[in-house]
């Protein structure tokens, strides 16, 4: 077993969840969809939580990865996990779009678990090994790491939005935060417009000098740029010609009783997503005749998460009652007009419902990148189907060929979802053909390939420049 490596993903989650004693699962979200494959790819190693409390395990090798557990205590889940990233600054990162939690008890157990990430780091890392810490769990890591290990170089990117100067605001530790992600070299952000709120936030707040991107501090040069992540293209474009998922994807729609239109929603159960919004839009065209019950069927696949977190405990409620209320006025004995699962699916059975989907309808509130709307778009080299998507997810940013919509709007919402249902084959070849190219030329490894080369390049520090 080695004892140090040269190139170092820390992330607060490993890429495996367990499921009983001896059998592991990948973790759900886009962070991990993105980072796996790059790793397998990569001699590496990854450290993070297994996602169970309490639990203390030596480094193993799982799907081609070397994994590296640190452990979090019960009341470090609630208070870290659940409480100051997820009750804090994921809301506070999404436009408050839940109300952010202030407290003084999840500060504390935040800085305490971002320093033991970081002293595990500084142990797993080689001499003037690359380290890239990632997301918003783990703000604290790059500036820890680097008084520790200032051999290192330190790459920090951020998968989730960066929020403007006024949002960034409230927070009681904001400049804690800004000078922990200043520990890296280079911070990378989902648009153009994170990177630049950062830089008026170490300007404004800590009252740092600028070159346009880079901010000097101690004798420094911290770069901090946009790096648009992606998904595996190649791997699910060959998963979705597969005999296999095209049948599996013809049984669905056999199963669905074959409507005349397909919409599916797949996501992580996540007030961000805009779930509650696309489904009242939906009811609405079955309410006012646009849509009859039996030519469109809506499959919404949400995952289970955060399950214990307040504002996702109510959010459950809040669907499964808009559900339950859309079916019952609307469908018939034996036939539903929403299809709900709230499960974790495999991916080749999310490949086959990919395929089976006439319309995919992505509609954040407010999110990174959207990953799920580059996976769908992999998996249609038919030229079908249509996308429906967010103008506030950063994959609007690059696929300009979808239908794009204000999810707050909700007759806006019901346009769009007729425009896609109605569009000729035609039209959706001529945008699916665009927006298969953008993520085609614009895949997960570029991301990766991007960002290490950015973080290697002397630009991003004079010292070895
Ligand atoms: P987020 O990172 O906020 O969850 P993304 O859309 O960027 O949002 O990434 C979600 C990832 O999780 C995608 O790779 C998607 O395929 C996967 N995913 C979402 N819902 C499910 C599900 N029900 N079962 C399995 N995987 C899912
Ligand atoms: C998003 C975040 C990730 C997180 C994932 C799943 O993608 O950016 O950091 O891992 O959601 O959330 P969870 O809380 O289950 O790790």
């Amino acid at each position: 077993m080695r004892s140090t490596s040269s190139f170092l993903i820390v992330a607060n989650r490993l890429p495996v969840d367990r499921v009983g004693e001896k059998e592991w699962r990948r973790s759900p979200g886009g962070l991990v969809t993105a980072i796996a494959p790059v790793m397998q790819r990569r001699d590496g190693a990854w450290l993070g939580w297994t996602g169970a409390a309490g639990e203390e395990l030596k480094p193993f090798e799982d799907d081609g990865m070397h994994l590296i557990p640190v452990p979090l205590s019960e009341r470090e889940v609630e208070l870290y996990y659940e409480g100051f990233s997820n009750a804090t600054l994921w809301p506070l990162y999404h436009d408050v779009v839940a109300a952010p939690v202030y407290s003084r008890v999840l500060w504390d157990a935040y800085r305490a678990v971002n320093e033991r990430f970081a002293r595990a780091a500084a142990e797993a890392a080689a001499p003037g090994a690359v380290v890239w810490v990632q997301d918003y769990q783990l703000q604290l890591v790059p500036a820890i790491l680097r008084r520790l290990r200032p051999d290192l170089k330190i790459g920090f990117f951020l998968h989730i939005p960066f929020p403007p100067v006024e949002l960034f605001c409230q927070l009681p530790w904001r400049k804690e935060i800004l000078e922990g992600l200043l520990g890296a070299d280079l911070v990378g952000f989902q648009r153009p417009g994170g990177a630049s709120n950062f830089v008026r936030l170490c300007r404004r707040l800590l009252g740092l000098q600028n070159s346009r991107n880079e901010i000097q501090v101690d004798g420094r040069a911290v770069r901090a740029e946009a790096f648009p992540i992606s998904v595996d293209f190649g791997e699910l474009d060959q998963l979705a010609r597969d005999q296999r998922i095209q049948l599996r994807a013809k049984e669905i729609r056999a199963e669905l009783g074959d409507p005349e239109h397909l919409l599916l929603g797949v996501d992580r159960l996540d007030y961000t997503k805009g779930i509650g919004q696309r489904l009242k839009a939906f009811g609405e065209l079955l309410a006012d005749g646009s849509v009859k019950p039996g030519e469109a069927a809506f499959v919404q696949v949400a995952t289970p998460t955060r399950e214990r977190v307040a504002e996702y405990v109510k959010l459950r409620g809040d669907i499964e009652l808009r559900v339950g209320r859309i079916n019952g006025e609307h469908g018939m004995l034996g036939r539903q007009p929403i299809s709900y699962l709230h499960q974790s699916y495999r991916r080749d059975e999310l490949a086959a419902l990919y395929c089976a989907a006439d319309v995919m309808v992505v509609t954040p509130l407010r999110d990174g990148m959207n990953l799920v709307a580059k996976e769908y778009v992999s998996c249609r080299h038919d030229l079908r189907g249509a996308l429906v998507l967010s103008e506030f997810a950063g994959a609007a940013d690059e696929l300009r060929q979808a239908f794009l919509v204000n999810p707050y709007d909700i007759a806006g919402m019901k346009r769009a979802m007729l425009a896609a249902m109605r569009a000729t084959p035609h039209e959706l070849a001529r945008r699916m053909r665009s927006l298969r190219r953008r993520v085609a030329g614009h895949d997960v490894d570029r991301w990766a390939g991007d960002f290490l080369s950015a973080l290697e390049s002397p630009a991003s520090n004079p010292r070895s420049g």
